[in-house]
């Protein structure tokens, strides 16, 4: 009990979970994040005030990946990946994995009710905001061939695939279905883009998935990976093809280091960057 009163003394509680005067968690919010205190008389009983964890609110959102993390170069892989991604946009994912010999089960892990069956009950997810990165607009793949037996473009695959899957989170509104968006978005990150024009090319193609699928204009966010030179030089332009549906810009430095060595190596001999004096010698500098 005192120590309830010296943290509502000390700093703005947001909330509790179970009974309000024996909880066994406590929720505070600084700069919009949240820090739960977790207390557990019989988990925490080596603490004096039966604190058993504390959580914080960190890493907002989480790239479901389509690209360069995985390795989805077949049918198969790809299959798995949209199947994955429809468990997480219909909140039923499961993995099953071992750890030593006993078989676990990973799911999505439900909303925390804060200040249970008052006037001010709250919810907040427990989940990380989910993005879907496609690959970038220079793959072809032959999970689907065209009318002349050529491989289709795998990003234009990527985004119908991905978004058509994503409308199951948007239209079941379902009190304790587990939802990935809180504004009805759908949220998608677009890596290696080079310059404006290509960043054209996929608001283009935003909105014509979102007239096919009939979804309201704009709903689809992309966040742009900055990664390429006629990007960076030009993020003002990037900005302004892509502003009503940008979210962020992100710098992705293994794509950034290729194209840097690509642009740079047909331009004569490099002097490093941070040589010190031993360097210096052996270079002869
Ligand atoms: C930046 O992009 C705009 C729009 O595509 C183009 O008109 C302009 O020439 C570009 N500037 C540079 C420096 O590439």
């Amino acid at each position: 009990m005192k120590l309830l009163l010296i943290f509502n003394l000390l700093i703005n509680s947001f909330g509790h979970q179970g009974d309000k005067d024996v909880p066994h968690g406590i929720v505070f919010v600084h700069h919009g994040l949240h820090i739960e205190i977790q207390i557990d008389r019989k988990n925490g009983r080596n603490d004096i005030a039966g604190i058993k964890d504390v959580i914080i609110e960190s890493a907002l959102t989480t790239i479901v990946d389509c690209e360069d993390s995985i390795a989805a170069v077949d049918v198969y892989d790809k299959i798995q990946l949209y199947r994955n991604w429809l468990g997480l946009m219909k909140g039923n994912f499961e993995a099953r994995l071992m750890q030593g010999h006993k078989a676990i089960v990973r799911e999505l892990r439900p909303d925390r009710i804060y200040n249970p069956k008052t006037d001010n009950e709250l919810r907040l997810s427990s989940r990380s905001l989910l993005f879907i990165r496609h690959v970038g607009r220079l793959l072809y793949t032959d999970v689907i061939l065209n009318n002349d037996n050529q491989e289709i473009p795998q990003g234009i695959l990527d985004a119908l695939i991905t978004i058509l899957i994503a409308v199951h989170d948007l239209n079941d509104r379902a009190k304790d279905k587990i939802k990935n968006s809180r504004k009805g978005s759908i949220y998608i990150v677009k890596p290696k883009q080079h310059g404006p024009e290509e960043v054209t090319f996929t608001s283009h193609l935003c909105n014509r998935i979102e007239d096919l699928l009939k979804l309201p204009r704009h709903t689809l966010k992309v966040g742009i990976m900055d990664e390429e030179r006629r990007t960076t030089i030009n993020l003002s332009a990037c900005i302004r093809e892509s502003e009503d549906r940008l979210v962020f810009i992100n710098t992705g430095f293994l794509d950034r280091t290729g194209d840097e060595i690509h642009t740079s190596m047909e331009a004569g001999p490099l002097i490093q960057k941070n040589l010190n004096e031993k360097h210096k010698l052996v270079y002869g500098l």
